[in-house]
């Protein structure tokens, strides 16, 4: 580690230049990260010109699942330790990565039906619908399906973290337990119930959301924190929605590699509502 006296003098010896030789090693900015690494895990099956960008496409959101479900973590956390501000700026920083994920969409449209059927065969039976990294985000956040950690049986660390994550509390349980601390009472059988199980919602939560909801100012603290999921919920139903239009786009109503009917599949899921709640209660707000 350099001293911020070192990085002044060494600047001063390279008249304000950047380094050009490492003695014949990895440049620091390759070894700190891998870029070597990371730059050679796009092996093109097909040879086709557009694969590579449907394969950077899906490993950039791959990235971005990982550093949204380490940001969940922490909001999870800040949440349970009733660090509230802490938690709403963490949410601020998750928007952006979701954000960057919705926009991803835009790159993966420009391909057209022949250039996608181009390597399309190459893929066999893998589908995003096999991604680790995506399950564990909608564990995280509260969509609970055991049957959904079948495809990660051959992959032990990746199951192990899926499993941990289905018992463990989703943000939303953590949300719905502070809102128990104070004072907006959600039944005890409700917060007690099987976690590893389907979420469905209870007349308590929507009373307690309710309440929350009846002083809609910035100094109401849980009012911020239930637009944040609702803002997170917003833009997750986004990044399925533009999947959803990008698959009809690209190969319109045929079957998926992973063997669903593809779009008319994607259609029912997109149904599918994280905190159920948050939405419900705004008929009657
Ligand atoms: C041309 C591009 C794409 C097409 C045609 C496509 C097609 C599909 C289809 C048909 C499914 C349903 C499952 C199946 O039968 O395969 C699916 C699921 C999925 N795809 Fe894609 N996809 C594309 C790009 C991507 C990209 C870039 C990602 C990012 C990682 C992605 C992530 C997912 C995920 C996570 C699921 C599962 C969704 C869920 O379980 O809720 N897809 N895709």
């Amino acid at each position: 580690m350099l001293s911020e006296e070192q990085r002044q003098r060494r600047a001063a010896s390279t008249g304000g230049e950047p380094i050009l030789d490492f003695d014949g090693e990895r440049s620091p900015y390759v070894a700190y990260s891998d870029i070597d690494v990371l730059l050679s895990l796009q092996n093109t099956p097909s040879g086709t010109h557009d694969e590579l960008l449907f394969m950077i496409s899906g490993q950039l959101m791959e990235l971005m699942f990982k550093l949204m479900t380490h940001e969940l973590a922490e909001a999870r956390r800040r949440i349970a330790a009733d660090l509230i501000p802490d938690a709403l700026a963490t949410f601020h920083r998750i928007t952006r990565v979701q954000e960057l994920l919705v926009k991803g969409w835009d790159v993966v449209s420009t391909l057209t039906p022949a250039q996608f059927l181009g390597f399309r065969d190459h893929l066999g039976e893998a589908s995003g619908f096999q991604s680790a990294g995506y399950r564990h985000l909608e564990l995280i956040l509260g969509n609970k399906q055991p049957s959904m950690l079948g495809p990660h049986r051959g992959s032990p660390r990746s199951h192990a973290a899926l499993s941990a994550a289905l018992h463990a509390p989703s943000l939303y349980d953590e949300a719905l337990l502070l809102l128990d601390r104070r004072g907006h009472r959600i039944a005890t059988d409700h917060l007690e119930r099987d976690l590893t199980r389907p979420y469905e919602p209870h007349p308590s939560v929507e009373q307690a959301w309710t309440g929350v909801y009846a002083d809609q100012s910035p100094g109401n603290d849980l009012f911020l924190l239930g637009e944040a999921l609702v803002d997170l919920a917003d833009l997750y139903r986004q990044w399925r929605y533009r999947h959803l239009i990008s698959v009809e786009r690209v190969m319109g109503y045929k079957p998926g590699t992973g063997g669903t009917s593809g779009v008319q599949w994607l259609h029912r899921i997109a149904e599918h509502r994280f905190f159920p709640e948050l939405w419900s209660i705004r008929t009657q707000l």
